[in-house]
């Protein structure tokens, strides 16, 4: 079990419950996060567990602050980037810089330092399936990214892969599907709904509101990652998901009704440029090599249990409200 562990991008939705997960279920483990505290990284998502962990406010594209803690470490798990493709469709730059650059900078490092790397990634670098398909993505699945964000986040695949081959870089890959839970920026459409229910406004779906998501809980994904460290092949990925597949129409039906709200009491506005029609996930080689499954297989009741944890933690996600919305009043999008 490696004993120090860098996280980059700790203070973002995924990693700091990841974290959280860390500390709580691997004592002794000594967790430093490297997180430049974007528009998406939030100190305060660690403060539950501050005084257990390092926190070096930094960028990954920072190649002598990452040298140095690489050389630290035994492990670094890689969660750091921007994240949210309405944000690539306005400007794609930082996610070249952070999804490519930074990647590279680490990849680099942990070569020099012949460390562990850890690379979390996503579906979408496999492009959009038809809804009445009858195929999920796989291991061998094409790639095939439609916008700037997973476009930015396969090549970044890309250079792990190519890193572990020609440099025999010891690493991982997990490509998961969309994640909830708690601690999730409120740009993203769960927290974007259930933040608008608590203050009155209806639910925004873009265009027809068909699209599929293949939903996991965040506390189901980072114990996969602990799986894939512990257990994964060099070199290999491993698909997470959880068999969620769900329409937006019906995720915002849910929350209307966990809300007590009439079931059509949202709104349509505009759609997103280039949207993917649907992410499905088969997971089979994990479950099968590494005996993983997920815990939280009632997307209702983990939905009603991210509800309750937005009712009760407004301080922590009210600041970036409103700024979020105007973002999106610009777009056409509220
Ligand atoms: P997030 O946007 O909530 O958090 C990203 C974190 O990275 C933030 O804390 C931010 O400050 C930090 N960061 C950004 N640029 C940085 C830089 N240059 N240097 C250091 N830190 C930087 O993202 P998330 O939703 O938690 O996603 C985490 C990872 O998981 C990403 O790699 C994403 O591609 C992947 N992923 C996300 C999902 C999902 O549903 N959210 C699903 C599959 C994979
Ligand atoms: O599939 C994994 C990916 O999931 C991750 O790689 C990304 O980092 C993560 O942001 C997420 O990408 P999506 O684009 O699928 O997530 P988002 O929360 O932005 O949107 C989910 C779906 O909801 C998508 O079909 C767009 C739609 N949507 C989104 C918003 C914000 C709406 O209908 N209304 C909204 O207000």
């Amino acid at each position: 079990m490696p004993e120090k562990v860098l996280i980059t991008g700790g203070a973002g939705f995924i990693g700091s419950n990841f974290v959280h997960q860390t500390v709580r279920a691997r004592p002794g483990t000594q967790v430093t996060v490297l997180d430049a505290l974007t528009y998406a990284g939030d100190a305060r998502s660690l403060s539950p567990v501050a005084d257990q962990i390092r926190f070096v406010e930094g960028d990954i594209s920072d190649a002598g602050l990452v040298d140095e803690l690489v050389g630290a470490h035994d492990l670094v798990v890689h969660f750091a980037a921007e994240s949210h493709n309405d944000n690539s469709l306005v400007d794609p730059w930082p996610f070249v810089q952070t999804n490519l650059i930074g990647t590279y900078t680490l990849l680099e490092s942990v070569r020099r330092h012949r460390k562990r790397f850890h690379h979390i990634s996503t579906d979408e670098v496999y492009g959009d399936l038809e809804l009445d398909e009858d195929r999920r993505f796989d291991e061998e699945s094409r790639y095939d990214p439609s916008s700037p964000y997973s476009s930015t986040k396969a090549g970044s695949d890309m250079l792990v892969h190519a890193w572990a081959r020609s440099f025999g870089v010891h690493a991982t890959l997990s490509n998961c599907s969309n994640n909830y839970g708690p601690y999730q920026h409120v740009e993203k459409f769960i927290p974007r709904q259930i933040t608008n229910l608590l203050d009155g406004v209806r639910p925004k779906l873009y265009g027809d509101g068909l699209n599929v998501r293949d939903w996991i809980h965040v506390h189901d994904h980072n114990a996969a990652v602990w799986r894939i460290i512990d257990e994964g092949q060099a070199g290999s990925t491993y698909l997470i998901g959880a068999d969620g597949e769900a329409s937006n129409l019906d995720v915002v039906r849910g929350l209307l009704q966990i809300f007590g709200r009439p079931t059509d009491d949202f709104d349509h506005v505009r759609d997103r440029p280039g949207h993917d029609r649907r992410y499905a996930i088969d997971a089979s080689r994990l479950r099968s090599e590494l005996g993983w499954a997920p815990r939280y297989t009632d997307f209702l009741s983990g939905l009603e249990a991210t509800v309750e944890w937005y009712r009760d933690n407004e301080e922590w996600w009210r600041p970036a409200k409103a700024a979020t919305e105007q973002k999106y009043a610009a777009s056409g999008q509220a």
